[in-house]
């Protein structure tokens, strides 16, 4: 309970005594917060965390007494620093008003620590500084979130645990993926953050599972009697889901090399799609519930087997750069910058229904969904109208989780006029038109606003991560063993042609 946390944060403490701990956990009437990023100077503290921090303080989501600072190896003043964040601050709806004024008061709140992560005097340099911004509070909550390669993880958080966790609140730790690379080296990261951190403390972080579609897809499962019934095997053909991106490795080749797409974006923000898109009904809306049955589907599904993949790597096209051309790229590297993967759960529900997931860099548009393809009307009436191509006519709904956030559902409808002509048509809610999408929250302020609340349900649990893993690792460490050569794409394609060949295997023709 959040009590012993507390108490095992505070025994961990490099400084003395625990204060204050009959005030209730929240009670921001009495406690500050502070909102740590460690790897302050980074790409993803400037892209993201940053500019979620500032939407959310902005929105008057944070709490009265907050103050944000960063920490990284990079020697900077806190002048330094707030320049170089001021300039990714925006405010999304330009018309806004007084955005300048909450971005210099909320520059105001920015400080920053210069310090290493593998040594302690920069930790407890930070702590002193935040205990100063916090001493007009008897209860200082903490959060840090770690904004750095995995090869700092667990130094990082040790000497964040040791050194500036806090005395007085509650202290929590935000992981960023990778959460390792197999079943192995994850199950070591989680032993190696459990000596500091109780798994209360840790929000493993998938930001898919902020994006507004995502959040959604329960919703529109479990609370509209139209398609809950028809959510299995008796309804559903295949299920595809999609991630294409239309730019290459950009610089984060080095990163990227070492994990592959597979590891990057399938293992885990696609089968955390698919594992809310295939759980039961949870008993309640609660964090516990709700991840408990992601585990459930996770452990349903069949172990990824090798003849159900297909892994490429762009090549150059026209000025296009090749995967190999990235400098930060070793020379002759097989790392797969795309991947379609055949999925099946068995379970009563989904026996024998393929789930595709298919991911990949270089590709011809940027775009996220999930596809359902409905099966064929038995003794359909109008087949003699609808041509030969049984699969053309068959219903789909399209989740488009970006961009141009969508759901709409394909019917059969009569052409209108004279004679009896057959089309298909959409049922069709744009977010754009229908709720102003422009102003759509960036997963990243959902995720973090979760974090001060302490609400869990977007976060991943260890035992998901471990059913993910399992699903993952023999192919990952198959695909290594044997040196399987990724099938050439062109940069700006639709991927390698195998892809479709996986797919007319199991009956299915992508969306
Ligand atoms: P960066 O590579 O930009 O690293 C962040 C900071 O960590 C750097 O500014 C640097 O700060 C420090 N750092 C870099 N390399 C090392 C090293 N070898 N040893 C010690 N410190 C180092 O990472 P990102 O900001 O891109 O990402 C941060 C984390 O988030 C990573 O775990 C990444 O995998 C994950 N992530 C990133 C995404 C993105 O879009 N960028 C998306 C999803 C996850 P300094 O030298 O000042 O200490
Ligand atoms: C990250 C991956 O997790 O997600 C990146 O590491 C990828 O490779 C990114 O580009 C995509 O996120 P989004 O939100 O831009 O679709």
């Amino acid at each position: 309970n959040a009590a012993d946390v507390d108490n095992k944060l505070c025994a961990s403490s490099l400084d003395q005594g625990c204060q204050d701990y009959n005030l209730p956990v929240n009670d921001w009437a009495h406690s500050s917060l502070s909102v740590v990023v460690l790897g302050a100077s980074g790409d993803l503290a400037k892209k993201k965390i940053f500019p979620a921090l500032f939407a959310l303080y902005y929105e008057g989501l944070l709490p009265p007494n907050v103050q944000f600072f960063g920490y990284a190896r990079t020697k900077m003043t806190d002048v330094a620093f707030r320049e170089m964040i001021a300039g990714t601050l925006t405010c999304r709806v330009n018309s806004r008003e007084r955005c300048l004024e909450a971005q210099e008061t909320f520059l105001q709140r920015c400080f920053y620590q210069a310090g290493s992560y593998d040594q302690q005097q920069g930790f407890i340099s930070l702590n002193t500084r935040m205990s100063g911004q916090e001493a007009s509070m008897p209860r200082a909550n903490r959060i840090f979130f770690l904004s750095i390669p995995p090869n700092v993880f667990l130094d990082a958080t040790g000497n964040a645990a040791d050194c500036a966790s806090s005395r007085t609140g509650w202290t929590r730790v935000i992981v960023e993926k990778p959460f390792g690379r197999d079943s192995d080296s994850s199950k070591e990261l989680a032993e190696g953050l459990g000596r500091h951190l109780s798994e209360e403390q840790i929000y493993r972080i998938d930001h898919y599972l902020g994006k507004e579609l995502i959040e959604n897809l329960t919703v529109l499962r479990f609370s509209n009697s139209v398609f809950e019934p028809l959510w299995s095997r008796q309804h559903i053909r295949n299920v595809q889901v999609i991630f294409s991106e239309n730019f290459g490795t950009e610089g984060r080749g080095g990163y990227f090399d070492r994990y592959g797409i597979i590891r990057d974006v399938i293992q885990n923000h696609l089968l955390q799609i698919l594992a809310l898109f295939a759980m039961e009904q949870p008993v309640s809306l609660d964090a516990e519930d709700i991840r408990s049955e992601k585990v459930k589907v996770l452990r349903s599904m069949k172990v990824v087997s090798a003849e159900d993949v297909v892994v490429g790597q762009y090549r150059a096209k026209g000025n296009l750069p090749a995967y190999l051309d990235d400098s930060t790229v070793p020379v002759g590297s097989l790392t797969e910058t795309f991947a379609a993967v055949a999925m099946f759960i068995d379970n009563a529900r989904w026996d024998g229904v393929p789930f595709l997931l298919k991911a990949g860099k270089a590709l011809h548009k940027r775009y996220a969904e999930i596809r359902v393809q409905f099966r064929h009307v038995p003794g359909n009436l109008y087949r003699s109208k609808q041509g030969s191509n049984l699969d053309a006519h068959t219903n789909e709904l399209v989740i488009r989780i970006q961009p141009k956030e969508a759901i709409y559902l394909k019917i059969n409808n009569k052409v209108p006029g004279l004679g009896l002509r057959l089309d298909t048509s959409r049922l069709d809610l744009q977010y754009q038109s229908a709720f102003a999408s422009n102003d759509l929250p960036d997963a990243y302020e959902r995720l973090l606003l979760d974090v001060v609340n302490g609400d869990k349900r977007l976060f991943i649990r260890a035992d998901e991560l471990e059913a993910a893993w399992n699903l993952y690792t023999p192919l990952l460490h198959a695909l290594e063993k044997n040196k399987v050569a990724p099938e050439l794409y062109p940069y700006g394609s639709r991927g390698p042609v195998g892809a479709h060949y996986l797919a007319a295997k199991y009956g299915v023709r992508w969306g």
